[in-house]
């Protein structure tokens, strides 16, 4: 198990569609244990494979926010087959967008299909934050970010501060 790098934005890759997973084998579980261990690393709740730089459809997140009892979720290819028509709102922030916030309005609960570590497909029912984060994630896959529901103006703010702060400073 290693931590990764995590792409930034902007990055082209992070805009890319991921590809299904054909089958859940050791180099997947590993793919999975790697992201893991880059997401408790990073202190975040959920990552998706793209964000190091991988485009499958591959999710890893923890809610628990607990160190001592660490309840990690897998989700390979996940598919949402039904979304509450209630949103709840969350302020949310990215790996990939650091220390940027923002208050994104989403369906409140949703039932996801996937594939869990060992292959094995699956449903749950989610609720708020699980939800949210789920949906937050999935949109990876599809390439899009958060920022991108913002208005023009903030989103192009929020770039701008990124590509500066990804330049080397040096003071001599
Ligand atoms: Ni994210």
């Amino acid at each position: 198990m290693s931590v990764k790098k995590i792409l930034t934005e902007p990055n082209k890759l992070l805009r890319k569609v991921s590809i299904p997973v054909e089958k859940v084998g050791k180099e997947e579980q590993k793919l999975m244990d790697d992201m893991l261990d880059t997401m408790y690393a990073a202190n975040g709740i959920g990552l998706a494979a793209v964000q190091i730089g991988v485009p499958k459809r591959i999710i890893v997140m923890d809610i628990s926010r607990d160190e001592n009892k660490k309840e990690p979720m897998y989700f390979v290819n996940p598919v949402i087959k039904n979304k509450n028509s209630e949103n709840s709102k969350y302020e949310e922030g990215c790996l990939s967008v650091p220390n940027q916030f923002a208050e994104i309005e989403r369906p409140n609960g949703c039932d996801v299909e996937f594939l869990d570590y060992y292959g094995k497909k699956k449903l749950l029912k989610a609720y708020g934050l699980l939800a949210t984060c789920i949906q937050h994630e999935m949109d990876h896959l599809e390439g899009i970010l958060f920022i991108d529901y913002l208005s023009k103006l903030k989103k192009s703010m929020i770039i701008k501060k990124l590509s500066k702060s990804k330049l080397s400073r040096i003071v001599v």
